[in-house]
């Protein structure tokens, strides 16, 4: 890691969380990629191969955004967040 800023115990657990469930992309990777000048979406998703999923980007782009609005660090109130693939569409089994 690059941030010389030490990360909260939430903060370290945030960081295995998946945000681009298409490619299995974790938070680590899109915190580092920021943390080495990614500034947009389209910059990260170019540094680490988030975002070109199935869903096209709808559900981690959201997130991608908050971390960019985080300066980089990881969120760890994703309590409104898809982060999990959870999606409750109501979609018939
Ligand atoms: S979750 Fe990232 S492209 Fe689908």
């Amino acid at each position: 890691m690059t941030d010389d800023k030490k990360l909260t115990l939430e903060e370290i657990k945030a960081r295995v969380r998946v945000v681009c469930i298409c490619k299995g992309i974790k938070m680590s990777r899109i915190c580092d990629a920021i943390a080495k000048g990614a500034s947009t979406v389209e910059e990260v998703n170019k540094a680490t191969g988030s975002g070109n999923g199935g869903c096209g980007a709808t559900r981690c782009r959201p997130v991608i955004e908050q971390i960019l609005k985080n300066g980089g660090r990881p969120i760890t109130n994703t309590a409104s967040e898809p982060i999990m693939g959870d999606d409750d569409e109501g979609d018939s089994f």
